[in-house]
């Protein structure tokens, strides 16, 4: 396809792309460039950027902070490998055990999700001399192998896991309880239920379990607040250990302190893993962890890439500049405008099923009707072309893809609020 005498993007992507690289919408948008909260299209058109590429552009686009300390570290230093100390390695590492829950002082730092997944699954493993594992139905944790088989969504295990072992537990998915209960009385049976699950599909010893503190790619499930308590009781007496995968939650976007398990669920998990929104948009990883634990593991272990000093510099940067500007504090003021706003549509859209999510990190479930709960996917797709065409960007989850997730970077404002909630308005209207 030619546009102007010039391939168009999509025809240059079919061709030297693998398929599997889906990308949003049916005429898929090629991003140049962006400022604060807002990004250009190649076609000169502005976005107002309520999905932040999935959560990670923390700081906006074009951060001065980031932006400067990026490119004078690119002129001293770019790359050593973790054969060598830096001093961008070792002020990131002291940064993380300060804003990290009391204990947790020692950090591997990778460049992705997957990779800080991957270090927590072998550090459990070798401390607990364990091969067994848990995770949540609904999961999503990454693209390697060992990632792909924590995967509770069956369209995200899609390479034939079957390596590793990995049992699930049922997800503190309320809205569809996978226990057919009702909250409160159902007195977190979900979390109860990872009793049985270890006694009948494991060794009865598993290294751990990984949680999502909220389900991002599962559709923002956002567990009630006595859940990691009643989940870390039930794992204890199994020594099994617990990893928070904050991949999403992290960086202070739950609104309540740079964790959400901590923060804001009040639980100091064994292991906590991050990636996205770490360097505001450069690659950085993370699993931090306490000293036996990360010991525990006796290696050779290096990473070639991970911990360089141009992506620890920005992860540095990142963190003071959400505590100079206390954009946590912004993310919870903005997220509970964002939820009131979007419970107010709810009453009046009966494609809205559930409204749920704390910060910014919220999900709009939409359904085909609001008593059978149908899964509206069809209708969530077209939703997102709808936003597109009022300029705004939204991401889209769930295993039924009828999720809309609403993951902005924590600097948007109120007028970025009220145009968000225009615009939502306006495109549950046009379907
Ligand atoms: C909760 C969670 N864990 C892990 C990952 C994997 O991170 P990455 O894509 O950086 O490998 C993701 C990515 O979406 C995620 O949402």
């Amino acid at each position: 396809m030619k546009l102007l005498g010039k391939t168009s993007n999509a025809a240059r992507a079919k061709k030297h792309l693998p398929l599997s690289q889906t990308t949003y919408y049916e005429d898929p948008l090629t991003l140049v460039g962006g400022s604060g909260t807002r990004v250009r299209d190649n076609e000169g058109n502005e976005y107002l950027d309520a999905f932040a590429g999935i959560a990670t552009t923390t700081l906006g686009y074009g951060n001065t902070e980031v932006a400067e300390a990026v490119a004078d570290q690119a002129k001293k230093l770019v790359h050593t490998s973790t054969l060598y100390l830096t001093d961008e390695l070792l002020d990131y590492v002291e940064k993380i055990a300060d804003v990290a829950p009391e204990g947790m002082t020692k950090a591997f730092v990778t460049n992705s999700g997957s990779e800080a997944n991957e270090t927590a699954a072998l550090i459990s493993r070798s401390f607990k001399k364990s091969a067994d594992f848990l995770a949540l139905e609904h999961a999503y944790h990454g693209r390697t192998l060992y990632t792909v088989a924590l995967a509770g969504q069956s369209q995200w295990r899609n390479f034939g896991p079957d390596m590793p072992h990995v049992a699930f537990v049922p997800n503190p998915y309320c809205y569809r309880c996978p226990l057919g209960q009702t909250y409160p009385s159902c007195g977190i049976a979900c979390a109860k239920a990872a009793k049985r699950v270890i006694e009948t599909a494991t060794n009865g010893a598993p290294a751990a379990m990984i949680a999502e503190t909220f389900a991002g790619v599962g559709g923002i499930i956002a567990p009630p607040l006595e859940y990691f308590k009643v989940l870390k009781e039930t794992l204890e007496p199994f020594g099994t250990l617990l990893i928070a995968d904050e991949v999403q939650t992290g960086w202070g976007r739950l609104g309540d302190g740079m964790f959400g398990i901590n923060s804001t669920y009040d639980v100091i998990p064994d292991i906590i893993t991050s990636a996205k929104g770490a360097a505001s948009g450069m690659p950085l990883g993370i699993c931090i962890t306490r000293p036996e634990l990360a010991d525990a593991f006796k290696g050779p272990h290096i990473n070639t890439f991970g911990g360089n000093p141009l992506s620890t510099r920005a992860g540095r940067v990142t963190i003071e500049v959400i505590e100079k500007k206390d954009l946590i504090a912004n993310a919870k003021r903005q997220g509970a405008r964002l939820l009131a706003g979007l419970r107010d549509l709810q009453q009046r859209f009966p494609l809205i099923g559930d409204v749920r999510g704390r910060g910014l990190m919220i999900g709009v479930e939409l359904v085909k009707d609001p008593v059978s709960k149908e899964y509206a996917t069809a209708e969530a797709a077209r939703f997102l072309e709808e936003m597109r065409k009022r300029k705004i960007l939204v991401g889209r989850g769930g295993r039924w893809g009828n999720v809309i997730r609403i993951q902005p970077a924590l600097i948007f404002d109120d007028s970025d609020t009220a145009e968000f909630l225009k615009a939502f308005e306006a495109s549950l209207a046009a379907l």
